[in-house]
């Protein structure tokens, strides 16, 4: 093969740095809604969306659309020297459809990046310094984000990253150290201990508390009832603001717009990324009017932030969410929690299956509910190789299959992943 024919996988190993090493990925030319293509032609049903991005199916024609036409007029101009439309648009949306009072909008272009600013707001709005942030919990990889992210993994090499974070247990119930409680009492448990902790490792000094929902890189998390209203109340006792890192749970993933509706919480700086511009890159973290004014000219600017082309597709995306999608997610959820009930009574290898709208996760132990290491790779290879089913991995012990297709999918393509999941986990098994 001469120079000119090298594959792009050949390219990647020469020019790319080897961030894919280890994940054996295939080439992907083409993609339409739960279709990804390879170079090969072969298909694949997605069931991981690019992690959690394409929630309106991938190339959703309306946001392709939108972004065609955007394309056009306007592809840049930098949004603090000069105003555009799909910014003012798009943030007017976003303080409709965002819960409580959350109104004004900081554009930017990643999750990692929207978390970053609204730790920069919270310590401007509050003059305090401290941060709480759960354990095992996933903020980003700059180095902002990445010391609130609540594991070594992402961390070797990299440290120190930011001082003046401290970490509170999760409030993970599969495996809690407080022995076998109702949700209740577990939830108040955790919180507890989340108290406790701004007791022993802060100053009291506290200027947020920091969680994502249903934790989604930690491996599907679902707080019981309760637990995050009380961790609303014990920051705002310590005068600190609860940031809301919805970048994996927004945008309809959970089966309402943002998954904080559905625990009665409102955020007092909520972050978004991943599935608000079905897959073009855009980050933004909304505030109340009174916390978003505390920042001044200068104090946080972005030259991509509020791209013309990204917010127009974002304003197509919502659109498409509210057309009947986040209907599906309620729907197909269901069915998906029903069906993952039945394997984890049917497997002594699944410990857990648990999850909320398309956010699922299946967690999988050794026969004494020990993290099973490497089972879950096992069973995401096996159903990519057998089945043509792309299945994530997460958990902070790596020990959970994560299911979290677009949101368009159907019963039928939902069946095919559960089957390619129960051939896996026997796969494992036998
Ligand atoms: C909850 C959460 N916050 C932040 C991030 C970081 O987003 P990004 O990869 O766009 O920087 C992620 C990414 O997985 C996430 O799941």
């Amino acid at each position: 093969m001469s120079e000119q024919e090298c594959s792009p996988a050949d390219k990647y190993d020469d020019y790319v740095m080897p961030i894919t090493k280890g994940y054996d990925p295939f080439t992907v030319t083409r993609a339409n809604d739960t279709t990804m293509v390879t170079t090969e032609g072969d298909e694949y049903l997605d069931c991981f969306s690019g992690i959690s991005v394409t929630n309106a199916g991938h190339n959703n024609p309306n946001v392709v659309a939108a972004a065609k036409a955007q394309l056009d007029e306007l592809v840049h101009t930098c949004s603090y020297i000069y105003r555009n439309e799909p910014v003012a648009n798009l943030a007017e949306r976003i303080a409709e459809i965002t819960p409580g009072d959350l109104q004004k909008t900081f554009f930017c272009n990643s999750g990692t990046e929207a978390v970053e600013g609204a730790i920069k707001l919270a310590r401007k709005y509050t003059g305090s310094k401290e941060i709480v942030a759960l354990e095992m919990a996933f903020h980003g990889r700059t180095l902002g984000s990445l010391s609130l992210t609540g594991n070594h993994a992402y961390k070797h090499g990299m440290a120190p990253t930011v001082n003046d974070v401290v970490h509170a247990p999760a409030s993970y119930q599969f495996r809690s150290p407080y022995g076998d409680l109702p949700a209740s009492e577990f939830a108040e448990a955790a919180a507890s201990e989340l108290e406790r902790t701004i007791g022993t490792h802060t100053s009291r000094d506290l200027a947020a508390i920091v969680l994502e929902p249903v934790m989604g890189e930690g491996g599907i998390i679902v707080p019981p009832v309760g637990y995050l209203r009380r961790v609303q109340d014990i920051a705002h006792d310590y005068g600190a603001l609860l940031i809301v890192d919805e970048v994996q749970t927004g945008y309809g993933r959970t089966g309402t717009i943002f998954a904080s509706e559905q625990f009665g919480i409102e955020p007092d700086i909520l972050t978004q990324a991943k599935g608000i511009a079905d897959g073009l890159p855009l980050g933004a973290f909304t505030a109340s009017a009174e916390i978003a004014d505390c920042f001044e000219a200068g104090d946080h600017l972005s030259t991509f932030g509020g791209n013309p082309v990204c917010c127009a597709a974002a304003l197509a995306n919502i659109e498409e969410l509210e057309t009947g999608i986040v209907d599906n997610v309620v729907e197909q959820g269901n069915w998906l929690g029903d069906q993952l009930a039945d394997i984890e009574a049917e497997y002594d290898t699944v410990g857990e299956a648990r999850g909320l709208g398309l956010m699922h996760g299946v967690e999988l132990v050794a026969s004494d509910t020990s993290p099973a290491k490497t089972a879950a790779v096992v069973v995401k290879n096996h159903a990519r190789d057998k089945h043509g089913v792309i299945l994530g991995v997460g958990g902070y012990y790596k020990n959970v299959v994560r299911f979290q297709p677009p949101l368009t999918i159907t019963r039928e393509n939902l069946k095919r992943a559960v089957d390619a999941l129960s051939d896996g986990i026997e796969s494992v098994e036998r």
